[in-house]
């Protein structure tokens, strides 16, 4: 059985995606029984305690498929938002979102503009679609909107804007990302992915919700973060109708499953918990921050909940050293960053383990 001559050609090649380790992996390779993970920007703090009780109601309705429409979500959601229900595409997390933009919209052998380095799903969804993809370098770790611009040419037909970005956790403010969608043609779709939307308590952050129905454009944004939903796997897209009608066209009936409705709609009602969430990662982050500087290491700085830093040699053996010893970072090697790790924000004794496994480390290899 030629198993290579059946395989579509796009889906050939594409390297597969590697997430940080789950613990329950790592207790069980190595033997420990406690373990931290700061690894995939997750919420250290745990869920929405309302979205929890709400689960536990929902739990007596598994035998009825989904809302396929997902009323409830859409219509609590266009009341935030102030936008409409038709304005909303709920997806099975915000990459789902990413997958269907890519299934709706491109022809194979159209362009994709991604950036370099930033969220991995964007290339590897848009080469199983058989796009070609255009990468065009961060400038000091931050998107680089004039050179994405000028990448643009007649087959070009998305661009993928992570905005804040992860892994760097920079930002685009709005008189840029303004600027920028001014100057494209309007046969351009730019997804812009605000999965981090919530942690930008910033003023010139861009609020492009208005610009929906004036050009070709898609809003991200996810539960999985500063609510603590990332198992659920739920997020949604903002767009115009029209668009929003064909992401729908391209999606499985019931993408989203019923306790990832009924947790996210709880989850929206939970002001006091995203408060809390948004107050430890600042914390946590600025502690960071300020050991990270006493150690003589150079980091990216992180509006978002994880900070890239530089380890100045290759960091596998450094992102080992801390799995043996109980916490779960990333290497950023998958994004040609072999000298780099990225660590997101955890709890203070998360945090504070980091920093003193990271002491040690620089130590040791100094000596
Ligand atoms: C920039 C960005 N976009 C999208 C996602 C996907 O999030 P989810 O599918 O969990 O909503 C992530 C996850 O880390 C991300 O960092």
């Amino acid at each position: 059985m030629d198993i290579e001559r059946l395989v579509k050609n796009s889906v050939k090649d594409v390297e597969n995606y590697k997430p940080g380790k789950p613990i329950s992996e790592v207790k069980r390779e190595l033997g420990l029984s406690d373990v931290y993970k700061m690894a995939s920007n997750e919420n250290p703090l745990g869920s929405s305690p309302k979205a929890l009780k709400a689960l536990k109601r929902e739990l007596k309705c598994l035998n009825r498929y989904p809302d396929s429409g997902c009323f409830y979500l859409k219509d609590k959601l266009s009341k935030i938002l102030e936008v409409r229900p038709e304005n909303l595409t709920i997806g099975n997390g915000s990459d789902e979102l990413i997958a269907l933009t890519l299934r709706a919209f491109l022809n194979h052998s159209e362009e994709v503009i991604v950036a370099k380095p930033t969220f991995l799903m964007y290339e590897l969804y848009s080469r199983i679609e058989g796009a070609r993809v255009k990468v065009v370098p961060m400038k000091n770790f931050k998107y680089d909107l004039d050179a994405i611009r000028q990448a643009v040419t007649e087959k070009t037909k998305i661009i993928f804007i992570a905005n804040p970005d992860n892994p760097c956790g920079t930002y685009v403010n709005r008189v840029e990302v303004e600027r920028f969608l001014s100057c494209l043609p309007d046969n351009v779709i730019v997804f812009h992915d605000e999965a981090y939307y919530e942690f930008m308590d910033v003023e010139d952050y861009p609020q492009l919700i208005s610009s929906i129905n004036r050009r070709p454009l898609i809003i991200s944004r996810t539960f999985s973060k500063v609510y603590g939903l990332a198992g659920l796997r739920i997020g949604y897209g903002i767009a115009s109708p029209k668009i929003t009608e064909y992401l729908n066209k391209a999606r499985d009936p019931f993408n989203v499953n019923s306790l990832a409705q009924a947790a996210a709609l709880a989850a929206l009602d939970d002001g006091g918990f995203v408060k809390k969430s948004l107050e430890l990662n600042k914390r946590g982050r600025e502690y960071l921050f300020a050991e990270l500087q006493r150690l003589g290491l150079e980091f990216v700085k992180s509006w978002t909940n994880c900070i890239v830093v530089k380890i100045g040699r290759n960091a596998a053996d450094l992102v080992n050293y801390f799995l043996k010893n109980g916490i779960i970072i990333r290497n950023m090697s998958a994004w040609g960053l072999g000298e780099y790790i990225r660590v997101t924000v955890g709890l203070e004794k998360e945090n504070r383990k980091f920093i003193r496994l990271l002491g040690n480390y620089l130590l040791n290899s100094e000596q």
